[in-house]
């Protein structure tokens, strides 16, 4: 699928950013030339999937596509429980509405936004358990989602009994597509066994973290992608899953685990906020999409393909000396932001400001991951300054061109060779309480 694209003016773009209040969602896809906001349901959908659409089947309970959804999903993963959902927050939401309570703690490596949103609405603490190592946007380690094991054990030690389960998510989007090894989620598995807790992997990129388990990881070249992918969800009890992403479909999600119980808690929540356990929010069409997507995403040449052109930016951006999180994760390039626009003050949102410049400069939108994203802390109610604050520049999947990651890397050179002009960034407004990043409404600090 091709659509026409438009060229703005400076003129134009610096307009229609005043008025989306320099909040690029707020933009209309039209002003955007190029869109790297997210690789979250823009993917392009093959030929078979198309085709697979007109096999939907819309029966409102015990439809075809369930099952073939349901068949798919658990010869991949082995999960035999299955819960459609509309899309990834939404499995957070039927799962976490059965196993999080007011007061406790759950650990993970960088909690997705939507994950900490419905973990800190319902009064919980998701503590960040990644490693210190993903701090550091210039060092070049293979697996910079991991868990620190540590930092984990202490969780447990400290409130054991307060802990519903370990949540790990693969890749770790929020530290910059940074994929989890094989033998961290081992090693996670053993912590969770020795306190008696479960794992539930947030598996949005689960492919993406397989090839790069693959690529990356001692002893696991030879082994198909499938194979991969079938060793880490052995080593978790349940998954929550945003199928637009490694689906590759343009809305769904589901829940899956090996056990009853939670399965049984789930069902509970999922037919009144989803639907009928057999659609839970998907259309039948989109069940069937979902399945053929999962299988095409979990070859080894579609993930190359993809990967190969992640890192073809990436080169692109060394060759400019551009700093951005080290190395290349799957689904996108995060700019390190603050090494960038090093004047402009952490109060006034270097990776907004970037986002925003970039957008001027060639009407490229990219997305902030960083301290507007991180939301205040719930308790005191001050800024979150201690993350990164990143530039993601996320590539949807079978979309863009190599020609476009050109025009991207020069647009972005041109804003770095007139990086030291920049010494001002955005104020804050008006914001929401929670998830902020997506309303928040923003005015140059000085006007
Ligand atoms: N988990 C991860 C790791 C995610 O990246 C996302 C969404 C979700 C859960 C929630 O899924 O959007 O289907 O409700 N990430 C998108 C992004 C929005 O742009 O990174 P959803």
């Amino acid at each position: 699928m091709v659509e026409p694209i438009r060229r703005s003016t400076r003129e134009e773009r610096e307009r229609w950013l005043k008025e989306a209040h320099y909040n690029l969602f707020m933009l209309r896809a039209d002003q955007v030339y190029i869109d790297l906001l997210t690789d979250s349901g823009t993917g392009a959908m093959s030929d078979r999937q198309w085709s697979a659409l007109m096999m939907g089947d819309e029966s409102y309970a015990g439809a075809r596509s369930f099952f073939r959804l349901k068949d798919t999903v658990e010869r991949l993963t082995g999960f035999e429980y299955f819960i459609p959902t509309h899309q990834g927050r939404a499995a957070e939401n039927v799962l976490f509405s059965h196993l999080v309570k007011e007061g406790d703690y759950v650990p993970g490596n960088s909690h997705f936004d939507t994950t900490k949103g419905h973990i800190e609405s319902r009064k919980a603490h998701a503590v960040d358990c990644t490693v210190d190592e993903a701090l550091d946007t210039q060092l070049e380690v293979p697996f910079k989602g991991n868990v620190d094991i540590a930092k984990l054990e202490k969780v447990l030690e400290e409130h054991n009994d307060r802990v519903p389960f370990i949540i790990v998510t693969v890749t770790n989007n929020t530290a910059g597509g940074q994929p989890v090894s094989l033998e961290n989620l081992r090693q996670v598995r053993r912590v969770g066994d020795k306190w008696g807790k479960r794992v539930i992997l947030d598996s949005a990129r689960f492919a993406e973290n397989a090839y790069f388990i693959k690529t990356r990881e001692e002893g696991q070249g030879d082994r198909t992608i499938r194979e991969i992918v079938r060793e880490m969800f052995d080593l978790a009890d349940g998954m929550t899953m945003s199928a637009k992403k490694d689906g590759i479909v343009n809305m769904g999600g589901f829940i899956a685990t090996r056990h009853e119980d939670w399965y049984e808690g789930a069902k509970r929540f999922c037919i009144p906020f989803e639907g009928y356990l057999t659609y839970g929010g998907m259309n039948g069409r989109d069940m069937e999409a979902l399945a053929v997507g999962l299988e095409e995403n979990t070859e080894y040449d579609n993930l190359h393909t993809r990967i190969h052109q992640v890192e073809y930016l990436a080169g692109l951006l060394d060759d400019f000396g551009i700093p951005y999180q080290r190395p290349a994760g799957g689904h996108a390039i995060f700019v390190d932001a603050t090494r960038v626009l090093t004047h402009v003050p952490r109060e006034e949102f270097p990776a907004q400001t970037l986002a925003a410049q970039l957008y001027l400069e060639g009407g490229i939108r990219g997305c902030e991951i960083g301290y507007l994203l991180a939301d205040r802390d719930p308790v005191t109610r001050e800024n979150r300054f201690y993350g990164l604050d990143l530039l993601r520049l996320a590539i949807p999947r079978r979309v863009y061109t190599d020609n476009h990651m050109n025009v991207i890397a020069v647009a972005l050179k041109n804003l770095f060779d007139r990086r030291e002009s920049i010494t001002r960034g955005l104020r804050i407004v008006w914001e929401a309480e929670l998830l902020r990043h997506f309303t928040v409404q923003l005015a140059p600090a000085v006007d």
